[in-house]
């Protein structure tokens, strides 16, 4: 075996993690900077791409100090980003203005005019989400006329990362296909899709595969992160994509469940069924000639976070209190539409509700009321994706809330589907990178270098409340209506 190293570079929502593998894709160690977002108005999140670089340059030199030897052999990276995310560029690369990111809502009005139009659907295979790229740009077309008179390209912010690191725009297709600019089909950019918001085709960057080379590191970054100057970047990938990548989610039915600030119920598919209706995100894989589909819904972990800042007891501390058996459903129901919700209401400005609350009704009810109320919500996502034709085949539980027991019990009984839990280790966004970044630069194919993760255990549904627990999700997918009459 050669002796090469490789980065994969995981630019998430709140830090940036980088994760050194040697070929055989064992990870070796990571490093983690983190950064802010900024909410200058309701429903605003921005944040300021130098972040995201300077986070860069500090892991970066974490790892060059405690692997020395490594480091220096690392021959290729892999980006993956938050998704959907508008990095403005001007001439000579300079950033215009903070990147609005995918959980910002203020282009709705644009969403749902662009979302109406000729083609868009048919061609882009989702709605147009508030928190896409297009509407962003139509925004600022009319809000901000002076800085989209200087656009001259529009980068995701993995694109970005790429960009800063070889001074050349090019974007992979997972994450390009947030944009509602790529014929998602095709894997290619649009004229359509283009003219329906008024931009242009050489505003966007250049398409490769998520695990196709992209281009080399420029003397200038080689020299400031003490790195060789043919270390090469690949497409890289959305940050959804990489996470299947990282667990091996290639092919038909295989997927994964996350319990992050954002809800995702995953699935890869071996072709393109997009259903638009149903409010599914269908996106390129970040491997050639696959697609997955998602359900996605904006307030998962981020509702048991704000149950935490208003009582003051830290999230674990609030699951642990409920123990670790399941007892049937309780009558105080939460919807947890904090941020609005995309699948299955594409809805931004609906918000969120409890119901059923007594006298008696305490801290622990109310826990209970949100980790249920995620998990329905997560159910409506799975019903979503089986009406395009997927069936689950294995699910894997990932992110921060897949920690609770009582959290996982709950969602594997509400979905009625077993949940694999994967051996502590690497098998996130950042391992999905720098796999990508082995098949670019080895020409292994994702197949030999994807696997799925050893899995130490599985959560199965109880069968004891199951009954109880689809009663629950019935009336739960009936409320959204009556929750909305009262906004
Ligand atoms: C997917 C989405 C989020 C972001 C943030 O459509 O908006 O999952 O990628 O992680």
């Amino acid at each position: 075996m050669s002796d090469l190293y490789f980065l994969g570079l995981d630019l998430g929502t709140s830090g940036l993690r980088a994760l050194l593998v040697a070929e055989d894709g064992q990870p070796l160690g990571s490093s983690e900077a983190h950064y802010l977002i900024s909410n200058p108005h309701d429903g605003w999140s921005e944040q300021d791409p130098r972040d995201w670089t300077i986070a860069c340059q500090e892991v970066l030199t974490n790892l060059r100090e405690t692997f020395p030897n490594e480091y220096r052999k690392i021959a290729a990276i892999g980006v993956s980003g938050h998704m959907h995310g508008a990095t403005l560029l001007d001439k000579v690369g300079q950033v215009l203005r903070p990147c609005i990111l995918w959980n910002d809502t203020r282009s709705h009005l644009e969403a749902s005019v662009l979302d109406k139009a000729k083609d868009v659907q048919h061609l882009s295979g989702n709605i147009v989400f508030p928190g896409f790229t297009a509407p962003k740009l139509m925004w600022v077309a009319k809000e901000e006329p002076d800085i989209f008179a200087k656009v001259d390209k529009v980068l995701l912010p993995a694109a970005y990362l790429n960009f800063w690191l070889t001074g050349d725009a090019f974007a992979d297709m997972s994450d390009s296909a947030g944009t509602s600019w790529l014929d998602v089909k095709q894997r290619d950019w649009s004229q359509r899709l283009l003219d329906a918001s008024s931009m242009l085709l050489n505003s966007m960057p250049r398409l490769v595969e998520g695990c196709q080379i992209g281009a080399q590191l420029t003397p200038h970054i080689a020299q400031l992160l003490g790195l060789d100057g043919d270390v090469v970047v690949v497409g890289g990938a959305g940050d959804n994509a990489a996470a299947a990548c990282g667990i091996g989610a290639l092919g038909e039915g295989d997927g994964f469940v996350s319990l992050g600030t954002s809800g995702v119920l995953l699935m890869a598919r071996d072709g393109y069924t997009p259903l638009p209706a149903s409010a599914i995100h269908t996106f390129c894989h970040a491997v050639p000639d696959a697609w997955y589909q998602m359900g996605v819904i904006l307030s998962a972990t981020d509702s048991l976070n704000w149950l935490s800042s208003i009582t003051g007891r830290m999230p674990a501390e609030l699951t642990k209190a409920l123990g670790s058996k399941i007892n049937g459903p309780c009558r105080t129901k939460f919807l947890p539409y904090l941020s609005g919700e995309r699948t299955p209401h594409n809805d931004a400005g609906i918000r969120a509700g409890f119901a059923g609350i007594g006298q008696k009704t305490g801290v622990n009810e109310l826990t209970q009321a949100v980790i249920e109320g995620v998990s329905f919500a997560l159910r409506d996502c799975l019903e979503a994706l089986r009406q395009t034709g997927a069936k689950p085949r294995r699910l894997t539980a990932i992110g921060g809330g897949s920690e609770s027991d009582i959290w996982l019990k709950t969602l594997a009984t509400t979905l009625n589907t077993p949940l694999n839990i994967p051996k502590a280790g690497e098998f996130g966004a950042a391992l999905g990178a720098a796999r990508l970044a082995i098949c670019g630069r080895t020409g292994h194919t994702p197949q030999q270098v994807m696997h799925a993760p050893d899995i130490q255990r599985t959560i199965e549904p109880d069968v004891a409340f199951q009954y109880d627990y689809e009663t629950a999700y019935l009336q739960y997918s009936q409320s959204y209506n009556h929750l909305k009459g009262l906004q």
